[in-house]
C-alpha cells in the first residue's frame, strides 16, 4: 500500500491517507481504500476506525491532475458507500481541508471531528459538475434540504464552527486531532450509542417543503442559463429527500455522468484555473502586499457607492467622501437601500448588513483620509479633476498608501504624474454594479510598484473579486474588446442585420444581454459625447458607422427617454423594449447612403463574425502586452462583460473552434474590409501551434 496506512491503536484501526503533497483523491488512493474497508470490515480485532490524512490534512478533493484521464478505479462510491454500510463506527478526521470528495468520504462516516481551523465544502458546481460521490444525497440528510443546497449551489467552503452548527461536524478537537478522534471513538464505542448511519436518516429531510426546488430555480433562471450542473444539483436534492438512497444515488451518478461527458466541463475547469492564474504576475513572487486596515472612495457616484459597499461586505471600515453634499446623501442611501434589497432577498442576513453599513462613514474633507492605507478615486471621468484630486490626496495620504483610480479611459500616468509619488498610483477598474460584479482589472502604470500590485491583487481577493492584470493602454483589456464587438455589431446593422436579430443571436449564444439592449440600458448619449470630442481624431479613411450619432440626433437616448435602437413601453426597469420600424427605416436609409446593399445575415454568421472579432483584438491586446495571457482575457470577458462561462471565455472558445479556421477567417474579412481585421502576430503564432502561449 502507498497511499492508505493502517495502524493498529487498541482496538481501533486508524486508515491514513497519503497522497503528498495535499492528499488529493486520486485514482489509486480509491482503489487501496477500497481494499482496506474490506479487511477492516472482516478485522474482529478492530471495533472502530478513524479515517485521517497524513501532513496535517485530510483531502482536499479529487486529484486535479486526473481530470479528463480515464484511470481504471473504483469511483469514490465504492468507498463511501463500505464506509456507510460499516457496521463498525467510522469517525472522520478532518484537519485543513475536506473538500469536494474529501467532504463525501468524510459524509459516509458516522461521526465528523474536526479541527477549528478546517474548512468544509463540496465545490464541484465551479468546475461544471456536481458532487457525484453521494454528496447531494449525504448532505441534506445531514443538515436539512435547504442549507444543503445553499452549500451546494455557491460551491462555498464553511469553517469548522458553522459545521457544528449545522450538525454537519459532531465535535471540534483542539490539540491533537488524532488523540482527540481516538478519545471521541472511545467515548462512543463505550456509550454503546445504537449506529445511525447517515443513509437511513431521513429526520432532516422529511419536512422539506416541496415548492423550494421550483423556487430556487425560477429565482437562478437567468444566471443559470446555458449552465447544466446547478439545475442538475437541484434534481439530486429534491431526489435525495423523495426516494429510497439507492435510487437517489443511482439518480445522482447518472447526473454526474451527464456533466462529465458535456462540453462545458473543460470552459468551466479552464476557467477555473484561468482565475488562478490571473492573480498570479510574475515578478511579485514573494512581494509582501500593504496590510489594508482602513479604506477610502472618493465620489460617492454610481461606482463609489458600489465600491465601498464591497470594501465594508469584507469587513474594512471605509470612509466614503464627495465634494458635495447632496453626493454624498445620496451615495449613502443607495448604499442603505442595496443592503435593505439584499437582506429581502434573503442573500444577506439583517445582522452582517447592519455590521457592514456600519463601516462606512461619509464626509465632504479629503483631508480625513489621511489615516487610510488605500483609496480609491471614482469621481467624474474627467483628466484635469482627477488630477486635481490626486494632488489633494498627495498632499494628505500617509506615505505608503496605495492610491487608486477607478478610470475606465483616461491615461493613469498622466495621473499619476501630478503626484509625489507615482510608484503608488494604480488603477482599479470596477464593473457596475460594483458591488455585484466580480471583475476588477487592476491597471499597471509605467512607476507602479510591485508592492502596489501586490496590494491591490491580495485586496482583490480579500473582497471576493476576481483580479487581472492590464496594462495602461486605451481601453486596457475590456473595453479595447468591447470597442471591437461593439463595431462588428454596427457594420452589421448596415450589411443587412437589425438590432433585435444581433441581440437574439448573441443571447441564443449565451450573453444575459444583447449589446443593443445594454447600451439603451445605460444611455447613448454619453457615447455621443465621447464621439463628438474624438471626431477630430478620427481617421476617415477607416469604415465608420453614422447609426448611433443618428438615433441620438433624433433625440433617442434610450430607456431612459423611451426609445433608442427599440422602442420602449413603460418606464424603469419594468421597461419593455419593441423592434421599431423607424430604428429599421434608419438604418436601411443610412446604408443606402454609404452605399451597402443589405443582404440577408444569418445568426450564426452574427455570432461567428462578432467573436473572431473578439478574438483578433484579444489576440493584439497579447502583441502589445496589456494583457500577461490568453487566458486573462477569458477571466476579463466572463467576468466583466457576461460573456458565457460555460464557452470558456473568448479565447477558449478560438482554441476549441481551431486557431488556424479563425485565423483563416480573420485573413478573409481582412481581404474583403482591409486594415481594421489585419491579423494580430499573437493569432498567427498561436495557429501554427495549436494553442496560445503559457
Ligand atoms: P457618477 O457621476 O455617478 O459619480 C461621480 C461622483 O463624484 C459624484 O457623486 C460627484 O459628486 C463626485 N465628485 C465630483 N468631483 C468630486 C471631487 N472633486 N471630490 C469628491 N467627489 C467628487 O460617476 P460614476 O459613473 O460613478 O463614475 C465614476 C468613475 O468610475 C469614472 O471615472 C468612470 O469612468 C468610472 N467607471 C464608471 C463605470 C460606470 O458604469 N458608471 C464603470 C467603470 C468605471
Amino acid at each position: 500500500m502507498t497511499t492508505v496506512h493502517v495502524r493498529q491503536h487498541g482496538d481501533i484501526a486508524v486508515i491514513e491517507l497519503d497522497h503528498p503533497p495535499i492528499n488529493a483523491l486520486s485514482a489509486a488512493m480509491r482503489t487501496e481504500l477500497v481494499a482496506v474497508l474490506e479487511r477492516f470490515a472482516q478485522d474482529p480485532a478492530a471495533l472502530a476506525a478513524v479515517l485521517i490524512g497524513a501532513h496535517g490534512r485530510f483531502v482536499p478533493g479529487a486529484d486535479i491532475r486526473e481530470f479528463g484521464l480515464d484511470k481504471p478505479a473504483p469511483g469514490i462510491n465504492a468507498s463511501v458507500q463500505r464506509i456507510a454500510a460499516s457496521a463498525k463506527p467510522v469517525v472522520a478526521a478532518i484537519a485543513a481541508h475536506a473538500l469536494g470528495g474529501g467532504l463525501e468520504l468524510a459524509l459516509g462516516a458516522h461521526f465528523r471531528v474536526a479541527t477549528p481551523d478546517s474548512r468544509l465544502g463540496l465545490p464541484e458546481v465551479n468546475i461544471g459538475l456536481l458532487p457525484g460521490g453521494g454528496g447531494t444525497q449525504r448532505l441534506p440528510r445531514i443538515v436539512g434540504a435547504e442549507k444543503a443546497l445553499e452549500l451546494m449551489l455557491s460551491g462555498r467552503s464553511i469553517t469548522a464552527a458553522e459545521a457544528l452548527a449545522l450538525g454537519l461536524l459532531d465535535e471540534v478537537v483542539e490539540g491533537d486531532l488524532l488523540a482527540g478522534a481516538l478519545a471521541f471513538a472511545r467515548r462512543v464505542m463505550q456509550q454503546g450509542r445504537a449506529l445511525s448511519t447517515v443513509d437511513a436518516r431521513r429526520d432532516r429531510i422529511e419536512d422539506t417543503d416541496p415548492a423550494l426546488f421550483a423556487a430556487l430555480r425560477e429565482k437562478h433562471r437567468r444566471k443559470w442559463r446555458g449552465l447544466l450542473s446547478p439545475g442538475l444539483i437541484v434534481d439530486c436534492v429534491e431526489k435525495a429527500v423523495s426516494v429510497p438512497i439507492e435510487e437517489g444515488l443511482a439518480f445522482e451518478s447518472d447526473a454526474f455522468r451527464r456533466c462529465v461527458a458535456s462540453p462545458q466541463r473543460a470552459a468551466l475547469i479552464h476557467l477555473f484555473q484561468a482565475e488562478r492564474a490571473a492573480a498570479k504576475i510574475p515578478g511579485l513572487e514573494g512581494v509582501v502586499p500593504i496590510e489594508v486596515q482602513r479604506a477610502a472612495v472618493v465620489g460617492a457616484g454610481t461606482m463609489g457607492s458600489g465600491i465601498a459597499m464591497c470594501f465594508a461586505s469584507a469587513g474594512i471600515p471605509v470612509l466614503l467622501l464627495d465634494a458635495r453634499p447632496e453626493g454624498l446623501q445620496r451615495g449613502l442611501q443607495v448604499i442603505g437601500r442595496n443592503y435593505e434589497t439584499s437582506v429581502r432577498r434573503g442573500s444577506l442576513d439583517a445582522a452582517r448588513a447592519a455590521q457592514a453599513q456600519a463601516l462606512i462613514t461619509g464626509s465632504l474633507d479629503l483631508a480625513d483620509a489621511a489615516p487610510c492605507d488605500f483609496v480609491v478615486e471614482a469621481v467624474f471621468e474627467d483628466m484635469e479633476l482627477k488630477q486635481q484630486v490626486f494632488r489633494r490626496l498627495d498632499e494628505v495620504m500617509k506615505p505608503g498608501a496605495v492610491l487608486a483610480t477607478n478610470t475606465s479611459t483616461l491615461d493613469i500616468d498622466r495621473i499619476a504624474a501630478v503626484t509625489s509619488r507615482p510608484e503608488s498610483v494604480v488603477g482599479t477598474h470596477f464593473f457596475s454594479p460594483a458591488n455585484v460584479m466580480k471583475l476588477q482589472e487592476n491597471v499597471r502604470a509605467a512607476c507602479t510598484s510591485p508592492q502596489t500590485l501586490a496590494t491591490v491583487t491580495a485586496l482583490a481577493r480579500r473582497i471576493g473579486k476576481v483580479p487581472v492584470l492590464a496594462g495602461n493602454r486605451d481601453g486596457f483589456i475590456g473595453n479595447r474588446i468591447l470597442a471591437v464587438y461593439g463595431r462588428e455589431c454596427d457594420f452589421l446593422l448596415e450589411d443587412g442585420a437589425t438590432p433585435w436579430q444581433i441581440d437574439g443571436a448573441l443571447q441564443a449564444f449565451g450573453f444575459p444581454m444583447g449589446l443593443y439592449l445594454m447600451r439603451d440600458m445605460s444611455g447613448l448619449d454619453v457615447g455621443w459625447r465621447i464621439r463628438q470630442y474624438r471626431e477630430q481624431f478620427r481617421d476617415k479613411r477607416q469604415r465608420y458607422s453614422p447609426i448611433a450619432d443618428r438615433l441620438c440626433e433624433a433625440g433617442r437616448f434610450g430607456q431612459k427617454t423611451g426609445k433608442g435602437y427599440y422602442l420602449y413601453e413603460g418606464s424603469g426597469a419594468d421597461a419593455k423594449a419593441r423592434p421599431d420600424p423607424e430604428v429599421e427605416a434608419l438604418i436601411e436609409r443610412t446604408a443606402r447612403e454609404l452605399g451597402i446593399t443589405r443582404r440577408t445575415v444569418a445568426d450564426q454568421d452574427v455570432v461567428r463574425r462578432v467573436l473572431v472579432a473578439m478574438v483578433n483584438e484579444g489576440a493584439r491586446i497579447l502583441d502589445d502586452g496589456v494583457a500577461l495571457r490568453a487566458s486573462d482575457i477569458d477571466v476579463t470577458y466572463v467576468n466583466g462583460y457576461g460573456f458565457p462561462r460555460h464557452e470558456g471565455g473568448p479565447m477558449f472558445w478560438a482554441a476549441r473552434q481551431g486557431l488556424a479556421g479563425v485565423l483563416e477567417q480573420v485573413r478573409g474579412q481582412h481581404a474583403i474590409e482591409g486594415e481594421r481585421w489585419l491579423p494580430a502576430s499573437s493569432l498567427e503564432a498561436a495557429a501554427r501551434q495549436g494553442r496560445w502561449p503559457d
